[in-house]
């Protein structure tokens, strides 16, 4: 004779929250624990943490600022897609369970806090950062109806949240690669007429660890909380080094 599992008084009232824990000053390695989190009306993943934070365990580790999708500085794994803590609807994700883990492809400090060094780390190897061209004593606007704004206007406003960074399985397979934020922010620098910097960024952007390791899978522009496309800044750096060549080989 079979007998009915003991309903849980808990279901509909609450989800469970797995999430990953690691202090590094007590063991070598991180596990899951499981919290029980109160449904709550629009309740976020960041809602969820803060709330085990309260009433569970005071010692849980993450990182926020904004809380309104403008810092970044929230994304963590979510059910293992990179998601911004801030905006991600627990309602929305479906089931009973979610399972918080750190962003993948960066050093984990503590529980679900990562550290940023070697994301930033990239944006310096790929020099993506803006040179001046020439010193101006005047702002130099770019209108935002030029061809120059309009072509790099689907790869601007990164908020450096390193979804994408997290999402890309070429870092699985070399850890020195630029990575997607990276590259996405040289590409709107070297179509950018006020920078001096094109030559050396292509450079950078060229060698063994960047453009041309990219396989053009769109997982970064799939989980981009902003909706912007690395994937496509990516082929544009490629064809702009393979044009560079070109030209440079006509003259
Ligand atoms: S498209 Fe390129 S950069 Fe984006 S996730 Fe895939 S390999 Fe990484
Ligand atoms: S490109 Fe998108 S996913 Fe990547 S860091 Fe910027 S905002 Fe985040
Ligand atoms: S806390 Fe700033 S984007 Fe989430």
């Amino acid at each position: 004779m079979t007998t009915e599992p003991a309903a849980d008084p808990q279901a509909g009232k609450s989800w469970s929250v797995e999430v990953y824990r690691f202090d590094p000053e007590r063991s070598v390695k991180g596990h899951l624990v499981s919290y029980r989190v109160p449904r709550l009306e629009k309740m976020t993943v960041l809602d969820a943490l803060a709330y085990i934070q309260r009433y569970h365990d005071r010692s849980l580790a993450f990182r926020y600022a904004c809380r309104l999708g403008m810092c970044g500085t929230c994304t963590v794994m979510v059910n293992d897609i990179p998601r911004w803590a801030c905006r991600t609807s627990i309602e929305r994700l479906g089931g009973e369970t979610i399972r918080i883990t750190p962003l993948r492809f960066l050093p984990v400090l503590k529980d679900v806090l990562v550290d940023y060094a070697p994301f930033f780390a990239k944006y310096r190897a790929a020099e993506a950062y803006f040179v001046p061209g020439e010193e101006r004593a005047e702002i130099a606007p770019i209108s935002p109806k030029s061809r120059e704004r309009r072509a790099i206007d689907p790869n601007l406003e990164c908020i450096t949240c390193g979804a994408c960074y997290a999402s890309c399985t070429m870092l699985a397979h070399d850890a020195e690669y630029l990575g997607p934020a990276a590259l996405n922010r040289a590409f709107t620098l070297i179509r950018d007429s006020r920078d001096g910097a094109r030559a050396e960024r292509l450079a950078a952007v060229g060698g063994e660890h960047g453009c041309w390791r990219c396989h053009s899978l769109f997982n970064c522009t799939e989980v981009c909380p902003k909706h912007l496309s690395p994937t496509r800044a990516i082929t544009g750096l490629k064809r702009s080094i393979v044009l560079d060549r070109l030209r440079s080989r006509l003259r």
